[in-house]
């Protein structure tokens, strides 16, 4: 199988932002997980009337990809109409240091995707807290 390409991810989170069901901040978010596979798992946000049960793309194709039993992730493509591109919030880049780190992160800008950042989890998570101690007490 041909690698996929930074371009191709972010095409793959393009196409699954159109299904985000953000009616309250009409912010829609478009993510793509590639699996050391190959494969492509993707996601959108979803929000709620309760606003704080929104969930937000990156998160949503995480978690289909491990309820899938993908565990093994290269990248992630994060797609959204902002100028600086689409940078995961904080409770993402947390999930990402736990289930992705070893993942590139990669962002664009829907209007112009062919301008993609690239960082990595630790990157955008520093000294991430990754384990309750085991005599926690
Ligand atoms: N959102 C994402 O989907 N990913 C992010 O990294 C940032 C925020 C969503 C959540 C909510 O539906 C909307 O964007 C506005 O915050």
């Amino acid at each position: 199988m041909a690698k996929t390409t930074k371009f191709e991810l972010v095409k793959a989170a393009l196409k699954a932002r159109e299904n985000a069901v953000a009616p309250y901040s009409k912010f829609k978010v478009g993510a793509a997980l590639l699996t050391k596979e190959g494969e492509i798992i993707t996601g959108a946000n979803v929000e709620s009337a309760s606003y704080g049960l929104t969930c937000c793309a990156e998160r949503i194709a995480l978690f289909k990809a491990l309820t899938e039993g993908r565990k093994r992730f290269v990248a992630i493509a994060v797609v959204a109409r902002v100028a600086g591109t689409a940078m995961p919030c904080g409770a993402c880049r947390q999930l990402l240091a736990e289930y992705a780190s070893g993942a590139v992160v990669w962002t664009a800008d829907s209007r112009s995707p062919r301008a993609i950042r690239e960082f990595t989890v630790a990157e955008l998570l520093p000294a991430a807290f990754l384990d309750v101690p085991q005599k926690a007490g």
